[in-house]
């Protein structure tokens, strides 16, 4: 552990988790408890729970859970210390230098990649307002760029020389390694070093803090690459960025529209649209997805109406749809891209198109309609049966229902015969689901946190006995005598049973909540859902005492088991007469053992 236990407590106690999740889930009081709608899985009614008094969360869905920690590491793909850290500015701590060396350096790292490119940026900007930008200048102009704009996304020249950021950056004192590591700077065959972007319009990309964590740069003509970009560095990871998101995140529409390009995102936002994001260059990934859903109800993707858009629209479709996005599909006339389109049609008709966006499946159908000619009577019926394919597999009942209807209206068939051909393939899809669940027995991919490994019969009551003596601190003593660590059987259940033990033998106490400051994710949830199952038992002595006798029971019967295999293969008969006196001993106290439970 990098931090002293007590700090991370401290920052776990000071975040409460219902402030803290109801900035990312709408949450409704219930009880003791709040629901709303798991942000880790998709659905539609909510299984996701915040229990405010034991400050954990646990989706019934999903089965993942845990504290203030594990929620945040979670939602916002941050590892252990990037969550510490998240929650200790939240909650106004300062938080001192890890005390890991390797997890210190890399802080130190990012941090001085932040401050260079902050100053990189400057340098951009400010070679833009001078001579040598004169003819940058006069580009972004023609594009139709105002210096509030300009402005407001930063944007900046890298002169055309070969090395004039990293003499000015080095002049200020910047270090080599720094200069590369940032990937700034980039080392010729001699050694030498000289920067990565020349003669470029520079683009630097923020991350919802407001850090410069990298930068595009675009030519000023028709040279190849049209585009360069930052390497993925300690601070910049491309495929976990999205492009404006700083400013589109605090639109009020509640929406998100994806672009493909910088020069989309920042002429949009000049027209008003100021809910627009681009990837960086690569396709949607997975991360993004989750960041769009976290931010925006409804999520529009904008792609180019070329093939290569198309593709690529479909393969982004998918993920986002994997993310419980509301997806909607905006396609823009003649093969334009929206800053084309803007500069043609201007902010109005644009904002046309956003509102007459397609939902997912009606661009799905007039995908497959635009494959087809539907002057034939077999192709009017291949069309039908993808319609079928693409409807089976939608889930909401009622909108399966409405698109049924509307499509066979629009295609002159009954509606009758279209049901019973989506009927058709979802019964064939749910058996055939309910097949490989068996055959693999297999946990459905959604139900993400895997598991950790549990012995099938000790851990589960191991388990257990931790989670009551965290809620029952004052039985420890009795536990601890009758059950000591070497007892443990599951190995998972001991390491996690030597912290406790640990932090209540100083006779400290310890909530569950805090338990799970030291476990890993799997770990949590496991824990949680343990702690949800059981938490019907208002007896907790007598509780503990059933475990302790059923762990005893299993414990005394595999002894049994090898005492038979001993008597079996022993030939000495005195030898047997005492195993058997042991067995008979064993088979009363197991006999009495029952009859307390
Ligand atoms: P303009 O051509 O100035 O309107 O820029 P754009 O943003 O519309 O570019 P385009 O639609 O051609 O490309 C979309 C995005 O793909 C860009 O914003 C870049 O992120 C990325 N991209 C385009 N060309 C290149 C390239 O040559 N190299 C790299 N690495 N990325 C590129
Ligand atoms: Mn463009």
């Amino acid at each position: 552990m990098y931090y002293p236990e007590e700090l991370i407590e401290e920052v776990r106690v000071r975040n409460d988790i219902i402030e803290v999740v109801s900035s990312y889930v709408k949450l409704e009081r219930k009880g003791r408890r709040y629901f709303g709608l798991c942000p880790f899985h998709s659905e539609k009614s909510p299984s996701f729970s915040v229990e405010p008094s034991k400050q954990l969360f646990y989706c019934f869905g999903c089965n993942k859970g845990g504290s203030v920690i594990q929620f945040i590491m979670g939602i916002e793909n941050l590892d252990f210390l990037e969550t510490l850290k998240f929650l200790a500015d939240r909650a106004g701590i300062v938080l001192p230098e890890p005390e890991d060396k390797n997890e210190r350096e890399k802080f130190r790292l990012r941090k001085q990649i932040l401050d260079v490119n902050r100053e990189a940026a400057r340098f951009f900007f400010s070679t833009l307002a001078g001579k040598n930008g004169a003819r940058a200048q006069a580009y972004l102009k023609k594009r139709g760029l105002t210096e509030g704009t300009i402005k407001q996304f930063g944007l900046g020249f890298a002169p055309g020389g070969w090395n004039e950021l990293t003499k000015n950056l080095m002049e200020k004192g910047v270090g080599k390694d720094l200069l590369l590591s940032s990937g700034l700077s980039i080392q010729t065959k001699t050694g030498e070093l000289v920067d990565r972007f020349r003669d470029r319009i520079m683009f630097p990309i923020f991350d919802i803090r407001g850090n410069i964590v990298g930068f595009g740069g675009r030519v000023l003509d028709n040279t190849q690459p049209k585009y360069m970009n930052s390497p993925d560095t300690p601070a910049y990871n491309k495929s976990r960025e999205l492009y404006g998101l700083n400013y589109a995140r605090l639109s009020k529409s509640r929406k998100l529209l994806i672009v493909e390009g910088y020069m989309d995102v920042i002429s949009l936002h000049q027209a008003g649209i100021d809910y627009a994001v681009a990837s960086l260059g690569t396709a949607l990934t997975q991360s993004q997805a989750w960041l769009l859903k976290k931010y925006a109800e409804e999520v529009i993707i904008a792609y180019d109406s070329d093939t290569a858009g198309q593709a690529a629209t479909l393969r982004g479709l998918d993920i986002l749809e994997k993310a419980g996005c509301n997806i909607k599909v905006l396609i823009i006339p003649d093969g334009k891209d929206p800053d084309e389109y803007i500069r043609n049609n201007g902010p109005e008709k644009f904002k046309n198109l956003v509102d007459r966006a397609i939902s997912l499946l009606d661009y799905k159908i007039g995908t497959e309609k635009n494959m087809y000619n539907l002057d034939t009577l077999d192709d009017k019926l291949k069309l039908l049966n993808s319609i079928a394919d693409i409807l089976a597999a939608h889930d909401n009942n009622i909108e399966r229902e409405l698109y049924a209807k509307n499509y066979a209206q629009q295609y002159g068939i009954s509606l009758d015969s279209l049901n019973s051909e989506i009927q058709k393939r979802r019964s064939r899809q749910l058996s055939r689901e309910k097949a490989y669940s068996l055959s693999k027995n297999t946990v459905p991919e959604r139900e993400f946190p895997e598991l950790p490994k549990i012995d099938s019969r000790f851990g589960e009551l191991e388990y257990m006995l931790l989670v009551i003596l965290c809620n029952e601190n004052r039985l420890f003593d009795k536990v601890s005598k009758e059950y000591g660590l070497d007892a443990y059987i599951d190995k998972g259940a001991r390491k996690i049973a030597e912290k406790l033990y640990n932090k209540l033998e100083q006779n400290k106490t310890c909530v569950l909540a805090e338990l799970l400051n030291v476990l890993d994710s799997r770990e949590a949830s496991y824990l949680v859902r343990v702690a949800e199952t059981n938490s019907g038992l208002d007896d907790a002595d007598k509780a503990i005492q059933q475990i302790l006798n059923k762990l005893e029971i299993l414990k005394l019967e595999d002894m049994q088991k090898q005492t038979l295999e001993m008597i079996k293969n022993e030939e000495d008969g005195r030898i047997r007469q005492k195993l058997g006196l042991e067995f008979s001993k064993r088979a009363e106290r197991i006999a009495e053992l029952k009859r307390l439970m």
